[in-house]
């Protein structure tokens, strides 16, 4: 059956030892009270090597925050999934609506990222949702499904199994405005059966499909009480231990 996840996106905060200290001290709680779910945190390129070094592999698992949609060459600045995989992180966040907002990325691109993160060993955690018009326009199944067909279909059974998604509604992120968990739940249903439809019930139901958009310790056993919610990807809570231990604890 699936697994359930609390997965952390730090996005673009704290400085390396910072990171450190909150990656060290979430191994810590997570070894002093073990989770009933999986829990990983994603952190920028720059603390990979540094936190990988810090945390015990099989108590919090560890990830990047986006990867290069080429292999290797001449792209400055641009990081690869394999330079990702040879810090020892395992997963690898792709779709983000902040990188398909403010860096244009495409589900051209994404295709492209998914397949080098799969070839290098890394896990997807893929990320889909819509914006507030489309929220208020009733078209927010349609954009939702359109996401996973042009970014995702194209994987054959055996690699989309090795996905996860990650439904963050674009007007609940970083706005304190979460989704309601019904709201949640009748989306995740959607998507489970976008994805039955594509690959059958096994697959679909073997599929983790995490909720983020305001996550917090507050709203969290509410949304993963939900058949279909399988955990959370989280932001702003994931930057201080003890609202994150927090999350990870509604399971
Ligand atoms: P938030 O961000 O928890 O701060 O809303 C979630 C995300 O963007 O992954």
């Amino acid at each position: 059956m699936r697994k359930n996840i609390v997965a952390g996106n730090w996005k673009m905060n704290t400085t390396v030892p910072e990171g450190v200290a909150l990656a060290k001290e979430v191994n810590e709680a997570l070894k002093a009270e073990k989770a009933n779910c999986d829990v990983i945190v994603c952190v920028p390129f720059t603390h990979l090597c540094s936190v990988a070094a810090a945390i015990d592999s099989s108590v919090l698992g560890l990830g990047a925050e986006n990867c290069a949609d080429h292999k290797s060459g001449a792209y400055t600045g641009e990081v690869s999934a394999p330079m990702v995989a040879s810090t020892g992180a395992k997963y690898v966040i792709l779709g983000h609506s902040e990188r398909r907002q403010y860096y244009g990325e495409t589900s051209e691109t994404l295709r492209e990222k998914v397949a080098l993160a799969l070839e290098n060993g890394l896990s997807p955690i893929f990320c889909i949702g819509e914006v507030l018009e489309e929220r208020e326009n009733g078209t927010f199944n349609d954009v939702v499904k359109t996401q996973i067909v042009e970014g995702l279909f194209n994987l054959n059974a055996e690699d989309f199994g090795k996905i996860i998604l990650a439904y963050e509604p674009v007007w609940a992120i970083g706005t304190g405005k979460t989704a309601t968990a019904e709201q949640a739940e009748d989306m995740h249903a959607f998507i489970r059966n976008v994805i039955a439809e594509k690959y059958g019930n096994e697959v679909a139901d073997n599929t983790s499909i995490l909720y983020g958009g305001s996550c917090k310790p507050s709203n969290a056993a509410e949304l993963f009480a939900k058949p279909n919610v399988d955990g959370g990807l989280i932001g702003g809570a994931a930057l201080k231990c003890a609202d994150f231990m927090g999350i990870v604890k509604a399971f």
